[in-house]
């Protein structure tokens, strides 16, 4: 049973502050919350609850907290909390709007987290294994960035994401270590090029390209320095996050300095994929455009991933749907986004009888946490995306992947477990 519930702010990978969520049990184990924090999010997720005002830039959340101390933490205490539908069921009627806009998608995600994590550490189990009782599960194939651009690089270039899979790897740890050359050859083109700019948010190379097709050779470029073959050993993946550029059918390309219509963007993403060895595309089309993201699908579905990030948010309603329209092959699932566990888990059920691949995903503000890998492993999403290969928000999670693969011997997912490919 829960005795106590603990409410504070920390502070995020971008210095912003943030809600932690303690729940402590009457045995005396305990679990931690985070709320990770988006920069371009999707307008159907869970929304934020921030104070406002002045204090650091209105980003302040000391609202969050007093709403966990006063609302939550009383109809917590005395609960079994391994019941997380029954309590999760909970905080969305003491929330009780349809976007956890009054107690925050963020106060929902750190107590519901922090209770699955109470509720492991009572039973004495590391998270992922809570998750598995049976233990058929595998370490998630990663998506790791190698450029930052968008709304996390003041959108140098317009795509967001320059990431690489190495769907030649045998196991999660060869994964790592494939990514870390391409990640340090792509620092050294970089360097080569002229003033190399430091990171963004991600912890990818700032992307100083004066087209979104440079940084994509530079990538193939930085495959084949590490030594490795693209397409066999190492693949792209992109993250267009089209939304934050493109509305109504109209995309607003900042380096070309260009408009491009639903049907142009989408030859040209085509096109990219037939000149690069590209695997997997997140947000093609703004979360707006379902047509656009339904004719990309029919276009490029059977032999590329298509990932559904600002379209989707994590919604079991939402994926259900977008099976319907025929929209996507895969679903990020990002726990903050849809605001609570079950809501979460349900998203990820739907993707799977939908016949959807899953990604785990982390936000672009990002904490130590490293519960999604625990998370991604336990429900064998198969995919995990949680940024670059640089700064430790990022880094403790891959390191965590590391620790489960050893010490439990687990499989590695592998490319099957991106959709349409293998
Ligand atoms: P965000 O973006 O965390 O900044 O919203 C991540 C993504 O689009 O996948
Ligand atoms: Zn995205």
């Amino acid at each position: 049973r829960i005795r106590q519930v603990l409410a504070r702010r920390i502070w995020d990978s971008r210095g912003r502050p943030t809600v932690e969520v303690e729940v402590v049990n009457e045995d005396g184990t305990r679990g931690l919350g985070l709320a990770p924090a988006g920069a371009s999010r999707g307008t159907r997720e869970a929304v934020e609850l921030r104070d406002g005002g002045d204090r650091f830039k209105g980003l302040d959340v000391r609202r969050t907290v007093e709403g966990i101390a006063r609302e939550i933490a009383p109809v917590l205490i005395g609960r079994e909390v391994e019941d997380q539908a029954g309590i999760d069921a909970a905080l969305i009627a003491l929330d009780g709007t349809p976007n956890k806009a009054r107690l925050g998608g963020n106060a929902l995600i750190a107590t519901s987290l922090a209770v699955l994590h109470a509720a492991a550490a009572s039973a004495g189990l590391p998270l992922w294994r809570y998750l598995a009782p049976d233990r058929a599960v595998a370490l998630p194939l990663p998506q790791i960035q190698i450029f930052g651009g968008g709304a996390h690089a003041g959108r140098r270039v317009d795509v967001q994401d320059f990431m690489v899979i190495a769907n030649g790897a045998a196991s999660f740890e060869r994964a790592l270590e494939m990514t870390a050359e391409v990640y340090r050859c792509a620092g050294e083109l970089m360097a080569a090029r002229g003033p190399l700019a430091g990171v963004a948010d991600e912890g990818g190379w700032w992307p100083a390209f004066s087209r979104n097709e440079e940084a994509l050779d530079t990538l193939v470029g930085a495959i084949e320095k590490a030594g490795l073959v693209p397409g066999s050993e190492v693949s792209i993946a992109l993250d267009i996050a089209a939304s934050e550029f493109g509305r109504g059918g109209r995309y607003r390309l900042a380096l070309e300095n260009r408009e491009l219509d639903s049907d142009a963007l989408c030859e040209r993403l085509v096109r990219w994929t037939e000149r690069y060895p590209i695997v997997s595309i997140e947000d093609p089309l703004a979360e707006d455009d379902e047509q656009g993201l339904a004719a990309f699908t029919r276009a490029v579905g059977h032999r590329v991933q298509v990932v559904g990030d600002d379209y989707l948010v994590t919604s079991a309603d939402r994926v259900r749907h977008a099976a319907s329209a025929g929209a996507c092959n895969a679903v990020l699932i990002k726990p903050n986004q849809a605001g609570t566990v079950t809501e979460t888990r349900a998203a990820l059920q739907a993707a799977r009888d939908a016949g959807y691949a899953t990604i785990v995903s982390a936000r672009s503000g990002e904490t130590e946490d490293v519960a999604i890998v625990h998370l991604a492993t336990g429900w064998n999403a198969g995919q995990l995306k949680v940024g670059s290969f640089a700064r430790s928000e990022r880094m403790a999670k891959w390191n965590e992947g590391i620790r489960i693969e050893q010490r439990e011997g687990l499989p590695f997912a592998g490319p099957r477990a991106l959709a349409r490919m293998g």
